[in-house]
């Protein structure tokens, strides 16, 4: 499948309803760069580069972070099924009140003690992943008039090399907000959309503790993850 198949199910650079893209979106045709020596012999991240705890990111602070507990579960695989192993895939996200522990977002909402939002881990010899964390808020974004995002999650995944770095955002089932969110609206084709949003999956949530959701990554092919999110 090559980058041409692939128009319909990332986003434009340029998307005029996602403000910020009329900026920072390419003006001159992209260039192929070959990938310096050091790209395409890395990254290698040892086991140890992750600790179990990075995935809890419920156990970061003192106490439990406020808001709904949730397991995050999913396979990240390429467009044969087969699974994409030893990958590192990173999470970083707002708390359950919608704003990020981080100096920027300085919207009215509270930051929450125990909360970091950040989590990674290496996926297993099923492509399998797992994270504890908690349902993140809805928080505005002044794109536009009445302009919230949807309750989101960002993931990251190297492959190969540096550069081959790749980032979507995960939604959640029947939220409101994602018919009027720009981004979740920029990838253009329906179906592509739709492998945006997680399934509730009850089997790999903790009773009366958890929910679990479900969200599979597919890094190639017609059914593959959008990208550039
Ligand atoms: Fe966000």
């Amino acid at each position: 499948m090559s980058a041409r198949d692939r128009i319909d199910i990332d986003p434009p650079y340029d998307y005029p309803a996602y403000k910020s893209t009329i900026l920072r979106s390419p003006k001159q045709p992209l260039l192929r760069v070959a990938p310096h020596p050091m790209e395409a012999t890395g990254p290698v991240f040892p086991r140890k580069f992750v600790t179990d705890s990075e995935a809890d990111l419920t156990t970061w602070g003192k106490g439990a972070p406020l808001g709904e507990k949730m397991i995050l579960t999913g396979r990240v695989t390429d467009e044969d099924g087969a699974p994409v192993r030893n990958s590192l895939l990173e999470l970083w996200q707002c708390n359950s009140s919608g704003r990020y522990a981080h100096p920027v977002d300085q919207h009215d909402a509270p930051l929450d003690p125990n909360f970091l939002g950040q989590g990674k881990v290496l996926t297993g010899d099923k492509g399998e992943y797992r994270f504890v964390t908690i349902k993140p808020g809805a928080y505005p974004w002044k794109n536009h008039p009445w302009a919230w995002r949807p309750a989101h999650i960002h993931l990251s995944l190297f492959g190969n090399a540096y550069s081959q770095r790749l980032v979507t955002q995960l939604f959640f089932p029947g939220d409101p907000l994602l018919p009027i969110d720009p981004i979740f609206n920029s990838v253009p084709d329906e179906s592509a959309r739709q492998r945006m949003v997680c399934e509730l999956d009850l089997e790999h949530g903790i009773e009366e503790v958890a929910l679990g959701y479900r969200f599979d990554i597919v890094l190639r092919g017609v059914k593959s993850t959008p990208m550039g999110v």
